[in-house]
């Protein structure tokens, strides 16, 4: 399950380009299966099965399934958080096992649920957004220069935080961390962006927000290669470009979004039947309940 060709382009001022030669992808998994061990049957369970798989420079992905399908568990491999316990995985031209992962990660953009609780409470917001300048959880002073400071106030203010900028992270909502940690992931301009349920507890206009940022992000050149994790497919920004259908670890759809987000895949995929509608662009789905 391959994706198409990727686009490409001259960097615009003031983007870390990716490292990666422009034909090659972003990220690519062959023969990826994850076991866990199950204690109490005393064997191997597996996770995610033999998932072949490859994100185009600037391709913009949508990652849905059941809960429980391995949606979480895939990031973590493509953000080089774990390691496979079988296949290769290459991230930005890298091969993990072959790679300090801990400089890999500095190229990545990651949001998610464990990168939230990894903060100490008493942190403030900007210094939150600050430690995405160095893919750090500590704030790196001597690394931090003034650029990096006007940019984190920027992004605090696109994702409506400047306000609570010097509040500590533990005070702020759930939607506002998760703004917080938008803006965060953002600092480096990373070619690879990896967002595992980013809306989770934005209101209206916070999902609207993000959507705006990545449509925007969808449109630079180059543009970054973007993972997004979603139940919701009113989620995902009309920049969309590909989707991959997980469903007990496997992956059953991988292809152009138009196709994969579609009324057959999506309701084989759930196991009860879906509509999906598309207005300017943005996916609607209803699920008939299976009782
Ligand atoms: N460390 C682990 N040990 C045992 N089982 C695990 C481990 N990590 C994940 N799992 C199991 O693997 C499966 C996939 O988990 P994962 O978090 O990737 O699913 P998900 O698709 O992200 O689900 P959700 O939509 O609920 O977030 C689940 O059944 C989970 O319980
Ligand atoms: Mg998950």
């Amino acid at each position: 399950m391959h994706s198409s060709a990727s686009p490409t382009s001259a960097p615009s001022a003031g983007f870390v380009p990716a490292r990666a030669p422009a034909s090659s992808p972003a990220l690519s998994l062959a023969g990826v299966t994850v076991w866990e061990w199950d204690a109490r049957l005393r064997r191997r369970h597996p996770i995610l099965t033999d998932i072949d798989w490859t994100v185009g420079q600037g391709e913009q992905w949508a990652v849905i399934g059941p809960n429980g399908a391995g949606k979480s568990t895939l990031l973590d491999i493509a953000g080089g958080m774990r390691h496979p316990s079988r296949g290769e995985v290459r991230i930005l031209s890298e091969t993990v096992g072959r790679v300090d992962l801990r400089a890999l990660r500095e190229r990545i953009g990651h949001v998610d649920v464990k990168t939230e609780e990894a903060f100490s409470p008493r942190r403030s917001a900007l210094d939150v957004v600050l430690t995405g300048a160095t893919g750090t959880i500590q704030v790196l002073e001597d690394r931090l220069d003034a650029p990096a400071r006007e940019r984190a106030a920027q992004l605090l203010e696109q994702f409506g935080c400047a306000a609570v900028a010097d509040h500590s992270f533990a005070s702020c909502s759930q939607g506002e961390r998760r703004r917080i940690l938008l803006a965060r992931a953002l600092m480096r301009r990373p070619p690879l962006l990896l967002l595992d349920e980013p809306a989770d507890g934005l209101d209206l206009p916070g999902r609207e927000a993000l959507l705006a940022a990545l449509a925007i992000l969808a449109g630079e050149r180059p543009a970054p290669a973007v993972v997004l994790v979603t139940h919701h497919l009113e989620e995902l920004p009309a920049t969309t470009t590909h989707a991959l259908l997980l469903k007990g670890g496997r992956a059953v759809a991988c292809g152009p979004a138009s196709n994969v987000l579609a009324a057959e895949p999506l309701s084989a995929c759930f196991g009860v039947p879906v509509t999906v509608s598309r207005t300017d662009g943005r996916w609607a789905a209803r699920a008939t309940p299976s009782w």
